[in-house]
């Protein structure tokens, strides 16, 4: 789908009458990190993912860009589809993305599933680690950029004894470029905080996260559930940063109730 300028992977699925769900992965892997979350509820929903700009098989890894420009494209997936209002699940950058959408367009918004992700923005600190990061990943490439994040992200145990998983989320990040994911940490380290948001957040929430994340921990999670009026949380025992691939069924076990209910 051409969308701002920019040809995006959209995979779709699922009956056109079904409630519209679409799935926003997180830095730096693609749509297919959603596949199990896809099978399970393309029988019944309106299933849409994306890979996000420089990501994946969507174009603009090329060109500077904003975070608010994934913001825009998410609109213009809905557009382009025709989905008036949808079910956003976004996981860490996915999440951040879902949360400015949830602010700039409350009325295109009939549920909110936010995974591993939090309101804040970047520190300072912050900030200038994304600029290491970048100019690591220009300097040493992605597979150097892969074998340092995997750890960061995945629990010991997926680490030792999913082999399966360790590589799919390898795979993930060696299917960007070194100028996507250099591009998306400039961009992730200027978005905006969303939390004076999430107060006014009217719709059904749900907020997940691995009991092991060490990059958006269960405190950022449990911060989010108690800002959100009404929101749900639920803590995913044995996963870190990736609990729908660590402990799919956990995850699924939280999801899918939670949208047939939305
Ligand atoms: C992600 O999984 O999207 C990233 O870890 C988010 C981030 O780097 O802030």
């Amino acid at each position: 789908m051409r969308v701002n300028g920019v040809d995006l992977l959209v995979r779709t699925g699922g009956p056109a009458g079904g409630t519209p769900v679409v799935l926003l992965h997180g830095f730096p892997f693609d749509h297919t990190l959603w596949d199990g979350e896809f099978a399970a509820l393309e029988g019944q929903f309106r299933v849409a993912a994306c890979d996000l700009r420089a990501h994946g098989r969507s174009g603009g890894a090329g060109t500077p860009f904003a975070f608010e420009d994934l913001v825009d494209d998410l609109l213009g997936v809905l557009d382009g589809l025709g989905i008036d209002r949808a079910v956003v699940v976004g996981l860490s950058m996915g999440g951040y993305a879902a949360l400015r959408f949830a602010e700039r367009e409350p009325g295109r918004l009939r549920a909110l599933v936010l995974a591993d992700t939090k309101s804040a923005a970047d520190t300072d600190e912050g900030r200038l680690a994304r600029a290491a990061g970048a100019r690591k990943v220009r300097e040493s490439g992605v597979a150097a950029f892969a074998e340092g994040f995997l750890p960061k992200a995945l629990a010991k145990r997926t680490l030792e004894s999913r082999p399966a998983v360790v590589a799919k989320v390898r795979g993930m990040i060696l299917g960007c470029t070194a100028a996507g994911i250099a591009g998306t940490l400039v961009a992730m380290a200027g978005r905006t905080d969303t939390t004076a948001t999430l107060g006014r957040i009217r719709v059904p929430t749900l907020v997940v996260v691995g009991a092991e994340d060490a990059l958006t921990p269960p405190a950022d999670a449990r911060a989010l559930a108690a800002a959100i009026p009404g929101a749900r949380l639920v803590e995913i025992p044995g996963a870190a940063h990736l609990p729908n691939l660590e402990e799919p069924e956990a995850f699924r076990a939280a999801l899918l109730p939670f949208l047939r209910g939305a």
